[in-house]
């Protein structure tokens, strides 16, 4: 790929579904916070600055580790705004994050206001300046429990609107069952929030049915393992499910061994609703740029495909219609 492919592809506006706030902070941004504060984050970064993690459930501890430097909602409205700096950077016009009131004042429904207001704030200043907009997904972590989980969906409940859209579930996919969190997505979609929650992504196509059935999702994160079971494809396919689909994080933490190896073409060829995220792009050493230009290079995606995968996306946000019209004028116009 030469450096005009790069550049064009660097261009192209896009829309980013599946990223987690914490771990899409620049590690920079980690280290001076903690630094400001005095405290020692130990075996968080490696000798080169970049994080320190050797798997799946280690890099979840180094992720929380340095979650553990963010206090305040000041706190958050400065990562907000150094992610929405990086995202803008690679082009992304909308993008929604994910949150989680577990960290931003440990599921209590007072502070996690004060968090998510101090957020939104910053949102609408990027929006102004950057020409990004940003909407929340709350999500509950799995590994933390369904009781916790109850605890995010109050804080989801009680805040959903049209900037808070969703609630979903991260965290380890090996710890219990979907349906163990059925009672926080029934608050959920009761509250009118929209659903989607990690699955298929360290299980296989069961744990994708799963989330479809026992929590009546619409999207899914990940769920790249359905291409294990082709009529679970097939009724991705039908029900128009969506996959938020992270190719770099994928191969980066082992699930598939290198790009090639990734069925993210498999699926899109196949009828799947499909869209590309980063996930953790500092841990996975990744931006949307970057996964733009691996695909290319990998599949041979052109500039018709990314259109085509935007708008995809764009008709796959959780935002209400106005938002949507209005993104969707950007992605023709562009
Ligand atoms: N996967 C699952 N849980 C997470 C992740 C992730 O990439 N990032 C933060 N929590
Ligand atoms: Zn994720």
């Amino acid at each position: 790929m030469d450096e005009e492919q790069r550049e064009t592809i660097r261009a192209l506006p896009k829309v980013e579904l599946h990223l987690h706030l914490e771990g899409a902070a620049p590690p920079a941004f980690i280290r001076g916070i903690a630094q400001e504060k005095s405290v020692r984050l130990d075996n968080v970064f490696r000798e080169d600055g970049a994080y320190a993690y050797r798997d799946f459930v280690h890099f979840l501890s180094v992720y929380e580790a340095a979650t553990s430097v963010l206090k305040s909602p000041q706190d958050y409205a400065r990562l907000t705004r150094a992610v929405l700096e990086e995202s803008a950077a690679s082009g992304v016009i909308y993008s929604e994050t994910f949150l989680s009131p577990d960290f931003c004042g440990g599921g209590d429904t007072g502070a996690w206001k004060e968090y998510l207001h101090a957020m939104m704030e910053v949102a609408e200043e990027a929006e102004r300046d950057m020409g990004i907009t940003l909407r929340g997904i709350v999500t509950c972590i799995r590994h933390f429990g369904p009781e916790k989980a109850k605890r995010a969906a109050l804080c989801a409940a009680e805040t959903a609107g049209n900037w808070l859209v969703g609630f979903g579930m991260a965290g380890d996919e090996n710890k219990g069952k979907q349906r163990d969190f059925a009672y926080s997505f029934d608050m959920a979609r009761e509250a009118g929030l929209r659903l989607t929650s990690h699955a298929g992504e360290w299980r296989g196509p069961r744990e994708v049915r799963e989330a479809i059935e026992d929590l009546r999702v619409e999207r899914i994160g990940h769920g790249v393992r359905a291409i294990e079971d082709l009529a679970l494809v097939d009724m991705l396919v039908e029900k128009g499910i969506v996959l938020e689909v992270c190719p770099g994080s994928n191969v980066t933490l082992g699930v598939y061994p290198k790009m090639s190896a990734h069925p993210v073409e498999k699926l899109r060829e196949r009828g799947v609703r499909i869209t590309v995220s980063t996930d953790d792009p500092p841990f996975f050493h990744t931006t949307m740029a970057d996964e733009y230009e691996a695909l290319a290079r990998t599949f041979g995606w052109d500039a018709e495909m990314f259109r085509s995968l935007a708008r995809t996306s764009a008709e796959a946000a959780f935002c209400d219609e106005t938002t949507r019209s209005a993104l969707l004028k950007r992605l023709e116009t562009a």
